[in-house]
C-alpha cells in the first residue's frame, strides 16, 4: 500500500490524533462509554505516518495493534485525553485530527466502592467534560485541526455548526443511521467540509479513506 502514498506530503509535519472512546468510571466495576471501535483513528494514524509525518496517536481504551511508526498514547477518561492533548499541543504540532468519540459527560463523582441494589431508582449525576478539540482550536500554538462528526439525522447542518462553532478548519462527517457505516466497520463514506468547500469521499474502506483524507488535509494545510 505504501506505493499509493510515496508522495510524502507530510514529510516534516507532526500529525497528533485522538482516537477510540473515553470511559468514566461510576464506580469501581462500571463505567459510561461511547461506541467507537478507534479503526478510524488508527488507520488515518497509519496513513500520516505513510505520507512521511511524526505521528502521535492519543487513545482511549480500544483493542487495536498500533500502527509502525506511531508513538502511541493510552488513556482512559475525557479529561486524561484532554491534558495529553494539550501537552502535545503546547509542546508544538502541525496537524490535529479528533476522531474519539469523548464521552460529554462524566459522573460527578466516581464511588470508591461498589454501588450496591437498593431502590427501584436511583439518579446519576453527570458533569460535562472539556472539548478537547474545541479547545485545541483556541490554543495560541493552534495547529491545524479537523474534527469529525458522527451524525444520525440532519447530517451536513450539524457537521457545518461544528465547524463554525469549534472554529475547526476542516470537519469529516458520516451519517452513521444506516449499519454499512462508521462505528466497527472496515468501511466507512465521509463528506469533508471545510469554510469555503467540501468534497464526498464514496464508500471504501477505512484505510483508502484514510489515505485520502490525509491527502486533502495535506493540501488543505498547504492553503
Ligand atoms: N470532541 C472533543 N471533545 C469532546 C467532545 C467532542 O474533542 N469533549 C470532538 C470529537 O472528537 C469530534 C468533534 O468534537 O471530532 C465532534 O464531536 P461530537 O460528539 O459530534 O460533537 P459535540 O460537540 O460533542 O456535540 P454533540 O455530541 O452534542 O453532537
Ligand atoms: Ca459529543
Amino acid at each position: 500500500a505504501a506505493e499509493v502514498f510515496d508522495n510524502q506530503l507530510l514529510t516534516g509535519k507532526h500529525v497528533v490524533i485522538t482516537a477510540g472512546p473515553t470511559r468514566e468510571s461510576i464506580d469501581p466495576v462500571r463505567y459510561i462509554t461511547n461506541k467507537s471501535s478507534g479503526k478510524m483513528g488508527f488507520a488515518l494514524a497509519e496513513a500520516a505516518a505513510e505520507a512521511g509525518a511524526k505521528v502521535t496517536l492519543i487513545a482511549g481504551p480500544v483493542y487495536l495493534p498500533t500502527p509502525s511508526r506511531v508513538e502511541r498514547v493510552d488513556v482512559i477518561r475525557a479529561v486524561d485525553m484532554y491534558e495529553t492533548c494539550m501537552d502535545v499541543v503546547e509542546n508544538g504540532c502541525d496537524v490535529f485530527i479528533a476522531t474519539a468519540a469523548v464521552a460529554d459527560y462524566r459522573p460527578t463523582v466516581t464511588a470508591d466502592h461498589k454501588i450496591k441494589k437498593s431502590t427501584e431508582e436511583i439518579h446519576l449525576t453527570l458533569v460535562k467534560n472539556p472539548d478537547i478539540v474545541a479547545s485545541v482550536a483556541e490554543h495560541a500554538k493552534r495547529p491545524f485541526t479537523v474534527g469529525f462528526a458522527a451524525e444520525t439525522q440532519d447530517v451536513m447542518a450539524y457537521a457545518q455548526g461544528k465547524l463554525v462553532n469549534k472554529k475547526l478548519d476542516m470537519i469529516a462527517t458520516n451519517d452513521v443511521s444506516g449499519t454499512n457505516v462508521g462505528f466497527n466497520s472496515d468501511n466507512n463514506a465521509l463528506t469533508v467540509i471545510w469554510p469555503s468547500g467540501h468534497k464526498v469521499l464514496p464508500l471504501a474502506s477505512k484505510a483508502q479513506i484514510a489515505k485520502q483524507l490525509i491527502e486533502l488535509i495535506a493540501i488543505r494545510y498547504k492553503d
